[in-house]
């Protein structure tokens, strides 16, 4: 991990609500970033070097035993998760050629399918259903070593389908085929999804919108992670803004 990074002033705060986690900037794009993904199509933006690093970071996050299967949420809806889930995924496809399996776990509002112009069904309820086989999902990557698992066919109490043995072997099957697993989920104040998801990963990654949320989401999101005894990882801060030189310091890293 960098010894020395510059973070910004919002960034020193969130950092002291995750209880000392790694934490990240991502810049806002003014142009917005709907219908593509930077770290494909503009591969030498501002933001997609961003996303390089926290590629590069995550790689490192957690020395002790690494992050193969990780978990992206937030404290509320609309924050960047899918977002950043897509551009790690990507990030780290277009890395030495890394296999990475990316999963739709947002299964109410399902929208990486949208992302990568796929079809919604099946995908990662089916999987939980047994109508599909993991090895289906191994035909095709979306782009070179990148396999997508969308939400899938629409449920009554797609939460309930979590709660199942039946996730273990789809989640082992997965491993044994893949360098990594990152998966999109809900917000963590809407369901305990994130927290299932998250006793069931390497670690979770939490995303915060710079300037949106406010500090007592993240908080309460800290104790609803932390009840189901899951520490993040670290802190994706998205959509800060280009600030004025003085706004931002030099931060060593503990
Ligand atoms: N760095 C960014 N710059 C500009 N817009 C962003 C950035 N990150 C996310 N967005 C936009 O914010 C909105 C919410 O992002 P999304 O990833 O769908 O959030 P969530 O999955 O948390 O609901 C989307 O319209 C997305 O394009
Ligand atoms: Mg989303």
């Amino acid at each position: 991990m960098r010894e020395v990074s510059i973070i910004s002033k919002i960034a020193k705060t969130v950092k002291k609500l995750i209880e000392g986690g790694y934490v990240i900037d991502i810049p806002e794009s003014a142009e917005g970033i709907d219908g593509h993904i930077v770290s494909y199509v503009d591969k030498e933006s501002r933001l997609a070097e961003q996303y390089k690093v926290l590629r590069t970071d995550f790689y490192f996050l957690s020395p002790e035993k690494p992050l193969k299967t990780v978990v992206i949420t937030s404290s509320q809806p609309e924050e960047g998760k899918t977002i950043t889930a897509c551009n790690l995924a990507v990030s780290i496809t277009l890395d030495a050629n890394k296999k990475v399996v990316l999963i739709d776990g947002d299964l109410k509002r399902a929208s990486v399918h949208r992302i990568f112009n796929i079809k919604r069904k099946p995908g990662f309820v089916d999987l939980l259903e047994g109508t599909v086989d993991p090895e289906y999902f191994f035909k095709e990557p979306v782009i070179e070593n990148l396999y997508v698992i969308p939400a899938g066919t629409l449920s009554e109490n797609p939460s309930e389908k979590l709660n199942t043995e039946k996730i273990y072997t789809v989640l082992d099957k997965f491993k044994k085929n893949c360098d990594y697993l990152i998966f999109d989920s809900p917000p963590v104040l809407d369901a305990t999804d994130a927290s299932i998801l998250g006793t069931l990963c390497d670690g979770v990654l939490l995303v915060v919108k710079a300037n949106v949320t406010p500090k007592k989401s993240i908080k309460e999101a800290m104790e609803h992670l932390n009840n189901a005894h899951v520490k993040p990882k670290g802190c994706i801060l998205t959509n800060v803004k280009a600030r004025l030189a003085y706004d931002y310091y030099y931060h060593k890293e503990a």
